[in-house]
C-alpha cells in the first residue's frame, strides 16, 4: 500500500512534503531518510530542492551527480542538517563505502535524501520512506510514497 499524488508543477510537491513532515513528527524519530526513485528527469532533484526550500535551506540546491553528496546546515524545528546524495554514478555497492552512510544515518536531526537508491540497495535501512516519481503526461508527475512497514516495496 502506498499514497499516490498527482503533481502538476514542482511547487506542488509541497503537498507530498507536508504529509511526510507530519509522518516524521508523529514517528518521534530524530532523523528522516527518503529514497527518491525514478528515471532521469523525473523530478528527484526538483523534489529535494522543494523540500530544502520548505525547511529553510537558503543556498541553491544543485544536483550532486558529480560530488555524490552535498550537505546543508539549516535551522528548522526538526532538522539541523540536510544531506543530499546522488548514487547514480555508483557502479557497485562497494563504491558507496567512503560515504559512511551508516554514520550519516546515525546523525540526529538530519534529513537525508538519496537519489538512485537502487544503486546502494543493501545500505538502505528499513525506516526509509520510499518515493517513486514518474512522468505521467507533459509536466504532470505521479508520486508514489511508501512508508516503512507498508510492505510490498523494496528499493
Ligand atoms: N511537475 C513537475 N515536477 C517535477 N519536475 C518537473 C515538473 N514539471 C516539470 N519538471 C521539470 O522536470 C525536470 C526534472 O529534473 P530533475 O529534478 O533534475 O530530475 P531527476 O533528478 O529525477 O533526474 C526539471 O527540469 C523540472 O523543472
Ligand atoms: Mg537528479
Amino acid at each position: 500500500m502506498s499514497t499516490i499524488y498527482h503533481v502538476n508543477q514542482p511547487a506542488d510537491f509541497e503537498l507530498v512534503i507536508t504529509d511526510i513532515l507530519r509522518y516524521h513528527k508523529e514517528s518521534n524519530a530524530s532523523s528522516l531518510l527518503l529514497t527518491l526513485a525514478g528515471d532521469l528527469g523525473a523530478g528527484k532533484t526538483t523534489f529535494t530542492q522543494q523540500f530544502g526550500r520548505l525547511i529553510g535551506v537558503s543556498e541553491p540546491i544543485t544536483s550532486p551527480t558529480f560530488t555524490i553528496m552535498k550537505q546543508y546546515e539549516i535551522s528548522h524545528t526538526y532538522f539541523d542538517t540536510m544531506i543530499h546524495i546522488d548514487a547514480y554514478r555508483f557502479e557497485s555497492e562497494e563504491e558507496a563505502g567512503p560515504l559512511h552512510l551508516d554514520e550519516l544515518l546515525a546523525q540526529t536531526r538530519t534529513l537525508i535524501c538519496i537519489e538512485w537508491p537502487e544503486r546502494i540497495a543493501s545500505f538502505i535501512p528499513a525506516q526509509a520512506i520510499h518515493i517513486d516519481i514518474s512522468i505521467s503526461e507533459g509536466e504532470q508527475r505521479l508520486v508514489e510514497v511508501t512508508y516503512p512497514g507498508e510492505g510490498g516495496r523494496t528499493v
